[in-house]
């Protein structure tokens, strides 16, 4: 049978977050770190995805992962002896910001132990999911904003009626075919009715430059086209493919979120999201400043 809609007013309280993978860009720090553990400046790109979800209003996140990353969910964790010693040195601010990160959010691991793409890491959720309504949160795609783009996105689910939100922001051509692609047409301001979408597209047959970024709000019903197992670009069960099978049957939404976004899955990404921070404080600003002035 087929999953019925939720209704839009169903709050949206679970994320997924796939964070499997070899992370072959950060080879050789990937041999033992995960990727995801890996700092702007000294917050982990993973705890960005943990606060931005959690200052949307989630309450239980999952994060999917292959075996050996048990560090990822052991980052939330208590650290008990590293509080006390804090705290016996007097370090009570950091003391009280190491119990904070442990009380964010339930958090939980699911394990994916196959590499079949991102439409089978997210199979790998669906008993966490059960019948409700539910974000799924690319880590990578790290994304500042006064409004958390999560929340941007469930506003839009709100306003139209429910149904599933997908992020979106204009790439440059030689992007487009490393990216999930729309097609659609903006019926307000930077919200859009996604009438197609298509995984990796070749430049010339991408029907936009309009890129899914990784945030989505997700109707159950993704998971009926996800236990088919198809197998779509790359040869990975896609996610991408997932939402489109359910356009026509519940409205889908694509929504170009304001905030500053950097792909941090990358080396260069993540040095703009590091020089990106920097920018907030200015001893740091001096000091790029100071090694920028040193190049030829
Ligand atoms: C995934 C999605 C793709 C999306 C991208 C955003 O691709 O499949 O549709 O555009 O994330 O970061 P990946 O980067 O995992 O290959």
């Amino acid at each position: 049978m087929l999953a019925a809609m939720s209704n839009e007013t169903t709050p949206v309280r679970k994320a997924v977050m796939p964070v499997a993978g070899l992370g072959t860009r950060f080879l050789p720090t990937t041999r033992s770190v995960p990727k995801i553990l890996i700092p702007i400046l000294n917050v982990p790109v993973i705890e960005y995805a943990v606060r931005e979800v959690v200052n949307s209003g989630i309450t239980d996140i999952a994060i999917v992962m292959s075996r050996g990353m048990e560090e990822v969910v052991g980052y939330f964790g208590e650290r008990r002896e590293l509080v006390d010693i804090l705290e016996e040195r007097g370090r009570t601010e950091l003391a009280a910001m190491q119990r904070d990160i442990a009380s964010l959010a339930r958090i939980e691991t699911i394990y994916q132990d196959e590499p079949r793409g991102l439409g089978h890491a997210v199979l790998m959720a669906r008993d966490f999911v059960a019948s409700e309504p539910f974000v799924v949160v690319l880590p990578d795609d790290v994304i500042w904003s006064d409004v958390p783009a999560t929340r941007q996105l469930i506003d839009v689910r709100t306003a139209q009626g429910g149904g599933s939100v997908i992020a979106a922001l204009e790439v440059p051509d030689d992007v487009v075919s490393s990216k999930g692609i729309i097609d659609g047409e903006e019926i307000s301001d930077g919200v859009f009715s996604v009438s197609g979408m298509v995984e990796k597209p070749a430049l010339e047959d991408a029907p936009s430059n309009l890129s899914i970024i990784g945030r989505y709000v997700l109707e159950p019903a993704v998971f009926d086209y996800l236990e088919e197992e198809h197998t779509g670009a790359g040869g990975e069960i896609q996610l991408t493919d997932a939402i489109e099978a359910t356009i026509g049957r519940l409205p889908v939404h694509a929504c170009r979120f304001t905030g500053h976004h950097a792909d941090t899955g990358n080396p260069g990404g993540m040095l703009e999201a590091a020089l990106y921070e920097a920018g907030k404080d200015e001893g740091l600003r001096e000091l790029v400043r100071a090694a920028i002035s040193e190049w030829e």
